[in-house]
């Protein structure tokens, strides 16, 4: 069988086999999707698989300095967890919804939330270089959404919710773990863009003046397709750079992956930090919304 012909269901279920092949019984209960330079924490996995997304056939490989392009399978704070290390990006010229395989695979595998992470730009007059905000929304301004395509009830519904899309206790509980780190963690929207262009000062403003406080070239697809998967979503911007227009400077990937690396550790420590309180959560028995 031709294997572009296969559905997005069969693409998942391929790659959710051919994972588990490789894994044995490991039940990773987070799946966490790593940035630019935060790659680290894929390091502090204990007992860890690690495979290239080149041996799965249907997971589109990353071209990006500083995203790796493997899973991870471990243990982290005593959580069993699933990790993309690095991400392909829409602008590399994918699918959108084969850019979703990945996240899917992982909540078919049994992970009841996704951490998505990415270095993104500051738009809030409140932003510096090197801080963190945690996702409270997003604007989806890559006006194409990864479930355009045939209906398959068996990925999820056809129309999705997405009122209540990053999750609230989560994000609590990751707010709590920064408060007591004494790391400064904003809470705001996340804009993505396409790319792989920077946005122009008047973008930025228009942005600024429709709610967003940051801006990205990510994430939004995989929370979206991670929602219709049914898994819990809670997203972390590190902010690398200020966005185009506030301050006198062009921008560049080299800024955007020093200041990640730059603040890597802290925001690897908080994460580790995160993971059990989140596991914990994810174990109780959630009251109807
Ligand atoms: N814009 C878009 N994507 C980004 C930025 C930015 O300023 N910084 C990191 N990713």
């Amino acid at each position: 069988m031709n294997q572009n012909s296969l559905c997005l269901y069969d693409k998942v279920v391929a790659t959710r086999d051919a994972i588990r092949a490789r894994i044995g019984d490991r039940a990773p209960v987070i799946g966490l999707v790593l940035g630019s330079g935060l790659g680290g924490i894929a390091t502090a996995a204990e007992d860890a698989v690690t495979i290239p997304y080149t041996e799965f056939e249907h997971i589109p490989r990353s071209t990006v300095p500083g995203h790796a392009g493997t899973f991870v399978f471990g243990r982290i704070a005593g959580v069993d967890v699933a990790i993309m290390n690095g991400r392909t990006h829409y602008y590399e010229g994918h699918d959108l919804a084969d850019l979703t395989i990945g996240v899917r695979a992982m909540v078919m595998l049994g992970c009841k939330a996704i951490l998505l992470t990415n270095a993104a730009g500051g738009i809030h007059t409140d932003h510096r270089p090197g801080d963190l905000m945690c996702i409270t929304d997003h604007i989806n301004m890559q006006w194409v959404n990864p479930l355009r395509g045939p209906a398959d009830d068996r990925l999820g519904p056809r129309f999705l919710d997405m009122s209540l899309a990053y999750d609230r206790e989560l994000r609590g509980i990751l707010a709590k773990e920064a408060a007591a780190r004494k790391i400064k963690l904003h809470m705001g929207v996340y804009a993505a863009i396409s790319g792989p262009s920077y946005e122009t000062p008047a973008e930025i403003k228009a942005m600024r003046v429709m709610g967003a406080d940051a801006v990205g070239m990510s994430t939004v697809h995989e929370a979206i397709a991670s929602r219709h998967a049914g898994a819990r979503v809670i997203g972390l911007s590190l902010i690398s750079n200020l966005a185009a227009g506030i301050e006198d400077a062009a921008l560049s990937h080299e800024e955007v992956t020093a200041t990640a690396n730059r603040v890597a550790d802290r925001t690897i420590d908080l994460l580790v930090g995160f993971l059990p309180k989140a596991a914990k959560e994810l174990g109780k028995v959630r009251k109807k919304a």
